[in-house]
């Protein structure tokens, strides 16, 4: 059995897509899978902690103990989490996909395809940044965050760090197909504002235990 050494500790994790309604009907979203969101709250409960999962739609069964809050939207994902968090967690970790951007007015009808037009343009506007509203709001002592990246993975992820007022992010490469997006593995490269960490490639349930041990030594070693 692991250590309960995260018995008296709040972790809130987001996880999976977020859904943006265009009409009754119709969405934006992506394919995250929500597996290393739920790998990461189901390691933490096994240390003992107590868990609130916000997910977007997945097709994963919550993991045994977890407090799941199924949401849609972004917007949807802010109110749950600032609820969670009315008081102060111990840990936020936003392992959600949220979609960058949302409908401005979505269709409250099915939209009907109009005469013979062969297109169509659909107003965007961007969504809240969840993590840097936790962030700026000090939801969570400890906030960490992902950044999937196609190129430049450590530059980018530092300054996202920076830029969203993080206190970890864990950076991985989405270009390629054996790792990330709906695969079983990941790899990613642990980056603090002093430290950049590569832990081996792992499966995501091996990945998030060990992601959870260094989380944990993190925020002991900063609060
Ligand atoms: O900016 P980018 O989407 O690359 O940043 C990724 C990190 O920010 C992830 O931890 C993700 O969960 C979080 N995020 C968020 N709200 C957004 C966009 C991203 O919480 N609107």
């Amino acid at each position: 059995a692991s250590p309960q050494d995260l018995a008296k500790q709040h972790w809130v994790i987001t996880a999976g897509p977020t859904m943006e309604a265009i009409d009754p009907v119709r969405f934006i979203s992506n394919h995250s899978s929500g597996k290393m969101g739920y790998a990461l709250a189901q390691a933490a409960l096994e240390r003992g902690a107590t868990v609130t999962l916000i997910s977007g739609p997945v097709q994963l069964p919550a993991p045994a103990g977890a407090h799941l809050i199924s949401v849609k939207s972004a917007d949807d994902m802010l109110a749950a989490c600032t609820a969670a968090m009315a008081h102060q967690a111990d840990v936020f970790i936003g392992a959600a996909a949220v979609a960058d951007f949302k409908m401005k007015h979505a269709s409250e009808q099915k939209m009907k395809k109009q005469g013979d037009i062969d297109e169509l343009q659909l107003t965007l506007v961007k969504n809240p940044d969840i993590i840097a509203h936790v962030a700026k709001n000090n939801l969570a002592k400890c906030v960490i965050g992902f950044a999937a990246e196609t190129q430049n993975v450590i530059e980018y992820a530092k300054s996202k760090l920076n830029k969203k007022g993080l206190d970890m992010i864990i950076a991985n490469d989405v270009s390629r197909t054996d790792i990330g997006f709906n695969q079983d593995d990941n790899q990613v490269s642990v980056i603090t504002k002093d430290a950049i960490l590569s832990p081996e490639k792992a499966t995501k349930t091996a990945l998030a235990s060990e992601l959870v041990s260094l989380i944990a030594q993190h925020t002991h070693a900063t609060h």
